[in-house]
């Protein structure tokens, strides 16, 4: 019997076991499994994951040298359907564990086409003490979750300073039950992604641009270009469909990336190499 029940997986990035983010991720999978999916939660502070060396094996050779829980977070996530994310904010950004996983993000390179193989979605948490120090938490939250293969179809920005503190907001609590069915529905075509405000990316909800040339603005994340328009209740940031739809995370893009850029480096660097090793031996390496 074929398995169709769609799998969201929970993603916690939290040490707290009474913390917000933990409670955000099991009350939206609550709400998926209430809509009838099929939920698990994963801990990744629990995982093994190592820093990144910077051998680029995974490009190259097609696997990381390197014997921790990455395949096992990876395979969980090309398996998954959906994903429900939180992370704290730590010092402005959410907490480490998240750019640990993210550094070691290449290894999808050989495994992209399983990444395209179907349909996934995300509805992501970004959670702090207070809007005034979370400048980024939402920016790369959701480009964690765009990394990991799954477009971010809903967010909220939870703000609660204590472990636990979050379920004091009872409306908050309800809206994220319902992101969760929200998530199953979206995978089953019966929900739309939730539309970006006039200043935000359509692709991953970021707040942050910078300028480039002709008067528009790119989203540093998707590096996607828009224009500031006249929208019908005010100025407004527009995006072409042809833009949003070859964002920098998409399987096809991160394929070009891979094969037009990181692969066309390496003979240009094996052909310099013999004049840096000459020179690198008047620097100490050790
Ligand atoms: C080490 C540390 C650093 C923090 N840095 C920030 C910060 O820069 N901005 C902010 O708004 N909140 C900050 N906070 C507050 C947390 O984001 C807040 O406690 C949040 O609820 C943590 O989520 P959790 O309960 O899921 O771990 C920090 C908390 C800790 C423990």
């Amino acid at each position: 019997m074929p398995d169709d029940d769609k799998k969201i997986l929970g993603l916690v990035a939290s040490r707290r076991k009474r913390g917000n983010s933990n409670l955000l991720v099991k009350q939206a999978l609550k709400g998926a499994a209430r809509a009838g999916a099929e939920a698990e939660l994963l801990d990744l502070t629990s995982l093994n994951v190592e820093t990144c060396r910077g051998c680029l094996s995974c490009v190259f050779k097609g696997s990381c040298p390197q014997e921790d829980d990455m395949e096992y977070f990876l395979d969980k996530a090309i398996s998954a359907d959906g994903v429900v994310l939180a992370a704290p904010t730590y010092l402005l950004t959410p907490a480490a564990r998240l750019k640990l996983l993210l550094d070691r993000f290449l290894m999808f390179s050989p495994r992209l086409d399983e990444v395209a193989s179907k349909d996934r979605a995300a509805v992501t948490f970004t959670v702090a003490g207070s809007s005034l120090w979370n400048p980024l938490g939402l920016e790369l939250v959701n480009q964690f979750a765009l990394g990991l293969g799954f477009p971010v179809i809903d967010y909220r920005e939870a703000y609660a300073p204590g472990p636990g503190e979050v379920v004091l907001q009872e409306q908050l609590m309800e809206d994220v039950f319902s992101l969760g069915g929200k998530l199953l529905y979206f995978l089953e075509g019966r929900e739309e992604k939730r539309g970006p405000d006039p200043f935000q990316c359509p692709v991953c909800f970021g707040k942050v641009f910078r300028r480039v040339r002709n008067g528009r603005v790119e989203c540093p994340m998707c590096l996607i270009k828009g224009q500031v328009i006249q929208g019908e209740t005010g100025e407004a940031l527009h995006f072409s469909e042809e833009e949003i739809h070859d964002h920098f995370f998409t399987p096809d893009h991160r394929r070009r990336h891979i094969e037009e850029w990181i692969k066309k480096t390496r003979e240009p660097y094996l052909n310099k190499l013999g004049e840096i090793k000459e020179k690198l031996k008047a620097y100490d390496l050790t």
